[in-house]
């Protein structure tokens, strides 16, 4: 047996995609895992959960992810929105996060990243688009400004999260506590060396710094979905799942809202698994 608390002890519902495609439901709590069998299976059901919740409610507010993870579900929402089955005319959004230092034209900026795989591909409205500005010069005011437009918009119905092998969730890396907001923060070495695929693979050009959305700013969104694949992430979703809930592990706040999806494909899952076997 694993020692420590199981997924029930979290007041989560436990859902399994196995390899036949067969869902394996367990009673419908709060804290819903689901393990897919590939990337792209996990992305594809990451898209119908955005979709799902745009054609609910089409003036949906999303705070979105960068990173290699979202790729595939940026692919799927274009696909889908071209296809006309999904309207993202009246979706106002906001990112999570921008690196410091750098303009909305670096290549290497996420505003850049969002252009490309998303923006310029969808009818999202530009005046319904908000980013961090990395060249203000007053971050304070900037990051403040961040938080009252999110409030004005009403909130933000659906925050879709990556994680980062280290259990950062935006740029809010270890240390960063549950009421943290919006703000600039320092990135850690392997967080600049897992963005650097922006910056032709080299670490120190990343940015050594970054604004990004605080911990309070993301449990306060009605709902939350955080997608993780790849075996890189199978520590961080082990702890954030089963570690104690600390600034040390940001992911782990996650459990501390009321409604939040995990979608990971199995390499995320390896250590989830082997508990999996002892419940
Ligand atoms: C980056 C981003 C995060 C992202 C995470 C994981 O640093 N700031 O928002 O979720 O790291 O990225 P990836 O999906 O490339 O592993």
């Amino acid at each position: 047996m694993m020692s420590g608390p199981d997924l029930e002890n979290y007041s989560s519902s436990y859902s399994v995609n196995k390899p036949s495609g067969r869902p394996v439901t367990g009673q419908k709590r709060t804290l819903e895992l689901e393990i897919f069998e590939s990337e792209q299976s996990t992305l594809e059901a990451a898209a119908t959960f955005v979709s799902d919740q745009v054609n609910n409610r089409q003036e949906s507010v999303l705070l979105l992810p960068t990173g290699r993870t979202p790729l595939t579900l940026y692919t799927q929402l274009v696909s889908r929105s071209q296809a006309d089955q999904l309207d993202l005319s009246r979706v106002t959004t906001f990112n999570l996060d921008e690196f410091y230092g750098i303009g909305a034209d670096h290549p290497g900026s996420y505003h850049s990243y969002m252009r490309r795989c998303f923006f310029n591909q969808v009818p999202v409205a530009p005046q319904n688009i908000n980013m961090l500005d990395g060249t203000t010069p007053d971050p304070v005011a900037e990051c403040r400004s961040y938080d009252q437009k999110i409030e004005a918009a009403g909130g933000i119905d659906l925050a879709v999260l990556g994680i980062g092998a280290n259990g950062h969730i935006g740029f809010n890396e270890p240390g960063s506590t549950q009421d943290s907001r919006t703000r600039l923060v320092v990135l850690q070495p392997e967080t600049r060396a897992s963005n650097a695929f922006l910056f032709d693979n080299q670490p120190a050009a990343v940015p050594p710094k970054a604004l990004t959305v605080g911990i309070a700013t993301i449990l306060q969104a009605k709902r939350v979905l955080l997608l993780a694949t790849g075996e890189i992430k199978a520590q961080a979703v082990y702890d954030m799942l089963n570690g104690p809930v600390t600034a040390g592990l940001p992911a782990s706040f996650l459990r501390l809202h009321p409604s939040v999806s995990i979608m990971i494909d199995r390499n995320a899952a390896e250590r989830i698994n082997v508990m999996q076997r002892t419940i």
